[in-house]
């Protein structure tokens, strides 16, 4: 199972590195975190976090070092130990305009620069309402999966319904193991039964202390992506310890 946390464009300086310090105290036994900070605080928290809790950014370019102004670089990333890097996020594809083969191009720079990609799939509220869902999710999938390094040990899907994302409106038990199983078995159709098998596919969008053990029991729930929560430490660690 895999928990990761994104900070988004949250907490100052001194609450980020309070929350890192925070996190030192989490029991990580049999799950594997992974944290988000704002690109700035990457290495501050870094510097505070013990070997437990890894790093990921929240972005990264597509084209390697270069012109690229506000970009931050995979290599960039790798040179700095940093291990993982979110791609997809519903909010990068809404409000920076990143379509799918932008984000295909951005997985394969990450992969080819050593780098762990958790890729965010999701539909709107008008797309699951006129029942799109696993349509929306799978052409969001279609040009990351033929990357032959796309692999489990490389690359978490993480499967955010976009009505779900800050809203408290958390996906059902029964739509969240509807989808992601849906998912599973597209990536077996696509791919192979093994792969499908052991790609872990995290559930996002208003997971919390009260939601998260139901949704972490789900045969097809391999762990969270959370967003407002994991910026309280003790609601965080509570949402680990349910994937343990
Ligand atoms: O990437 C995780 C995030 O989009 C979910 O946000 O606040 O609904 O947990 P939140």
């Amino acid at each position: 199972m895999i928990v990761g946390g994104n900070w988004k464009c949250n907490l100052t300086r001194a609450k980020a590195l309070e929350l890192a310090e925070q996190l030192n105290e989490l029991d990580t036994t049999d799950v594997e975190v992974v944290v988000a900070p704002v690109a700035l605080h990457v290495p501050l928290v870094q510097a505070k976090l013990k070997r437990a809790v890894s790093l990921a950014a929240q972005n990264c370019g597509f084209a390697g070092n270069g012109a690229y102004t506000g970009e931050v670089s995979a290599e960039q990333l790798v040179a700095l130990e940093v291990p993982w890097v979110i791609i997809g996020h519903s909010e990068r594809r809404t409000h920076f305009r990143e379509d799918d083969d932008l984000l295909a191009a951005k997985l394969d720079d990450a992969l080819k620069a050593g780098l762990r990609v958790i890729f965010c799939v999701g539909e709107s509220h008008a797309e699951r309402a006129a029942g799109q869902t696993v349509e929306v999710c799978v052409r969001q999938l279609a040009g990351v999966l033929r990357l032959p390094r796309f692999t489990p040990a490389r690359v978490v899907l993480a499967y955010e319904p976009v009505w779900a994302i800050g809203t408290g409106l958390v996906a059902t038990p029964a739509q969240a193991q509807q989808t992601h199983a849906a998912l599973r078995a597209h990536v077996a159709r696509e791919r192979s039964a093994e792969v499908a098998a052991r790609l872990r596919i995290q559930y996002g969008g208003s997971v919390s202390a009260a939601n998260c053990a139901e949704l972490a029991a789900l045969p097809d729930v391999d762990g969270f992506l959370v967003g407002g929560a994991s910026l309280r430490a003790a609601e965080f660690a509570t949402i680990v310890r349910s994937c343990a």
